[in-house]
């Protein structure tokens, strides 16, 4: 595990586009993993940014999503397929087919989660996941739990990860209840993961996911067990882990 400073957004956002656009272009046909939230926004501009100058083509691309609201279409603004669709696809030249989100609207929860592993498994695995990390320490919607979850499955979202979204819609009551996610075990079989995190908020999340026990109760945590992870934050995110920690960061400028 590798934890970079980042010095503002801006830093934040490059670093994660320069690791992202260094998978394309090691490999054009890769398989990204994508998160939607506000923290990864910043690197798709840049990606965009450079998809425009010519440096990063998408063509080959494939990706699949970590998580989707259940009960919205994917034309509703707020589902995660309308963001990856505004925030990222429209802009690029990555072939829509090749986009994966689970499906909102799919009436047999259970069907979906089963073919969203097969669409995964039917890519050959994921090369690079991208994860933001909730307040609480949940990647995907992996809430905080008793265990870790596998595979693709239906999740009841938690009190505190709607209020936290509730931002985004017209008030808490139009906040889903219920989304699909990639489980722990789809996100651990990623070659390599790269997690963004920004704000004093996920301070202490950072802290107990990397240097904290291996918990379900902190779903991040899991994390510390993948032989290629990389988190970029930035101070205020690694607020507590300089309080707490003798971590120094190396020096990763560019
Ligand atoms: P954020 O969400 O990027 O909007 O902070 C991250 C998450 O909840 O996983």
């Amino acid at each position: 595990m590798r934890i970079y400073a980042a010095k503002d957004y801006a830093d934040l956002s490059r670093k994660a586009a320069n690791i992202i656009s260094a998978q394309v272009i090691m490999k054009p046909n890769a398989v990204l993993g994508l998160a939607t939230g506000s923290t990864p926004v910043g690197a798709y501009r840049q990606l965009i940014e450079w998809y425009n100058k010519g440096d990063v083509d998408f063509f080959q691309i494939s990706s699949v999503n970590l998580d989707e609201y259940k009960g919205l279409s994917g034309e509703h603004d707020q589902s995660y397929r309308y963001f990856m669709n505004h925030n990222f696809f429209d802009h690029i030249n990555i072939k829509k087919e090749n986009t994966n989100v689970p499906n909102g609207l799919a009436p047999d929860a259970e069907t979906e989660c089963r073919r969203y592993n097969h669409v995964i498994k039917s890519l050959g695995g994921i090369d690079l996941q991208l994860l933001g990390i909730g307040g609480n320490g949940h990647i995907g919607f992996n809430e905080p739990g008793a265990a870790f979850e596998k595979e693709t499955h239906l999740v009841t979202l938690t009190e505190q990860t709607r209020e936290s979204n509730a931002r985004f819609f017209a008030g808490l009551d139009e906040v889903p209840t219920h989304a699909f996610t990639m489980g722990i075990k789809s996100i651990m079989s990623a070659k390599k993961i790269l997690l963004l995190a920004t704000g004093e908020n996920k301070a202490k999340a950072l802290y107990d996911s990397f240097f904290g026990p291996v918990t379900p109760g902190v779903p991040a945590s899991i994390l510390q067990l993948h032989n290629d992870c990389t988190i970029i934050a930035d101070e205020e995110a690694l607020s507590l882990i300089r309080e707490k920690t003798n971590w120094k960061d190396v020096n990763y400028d560019n």
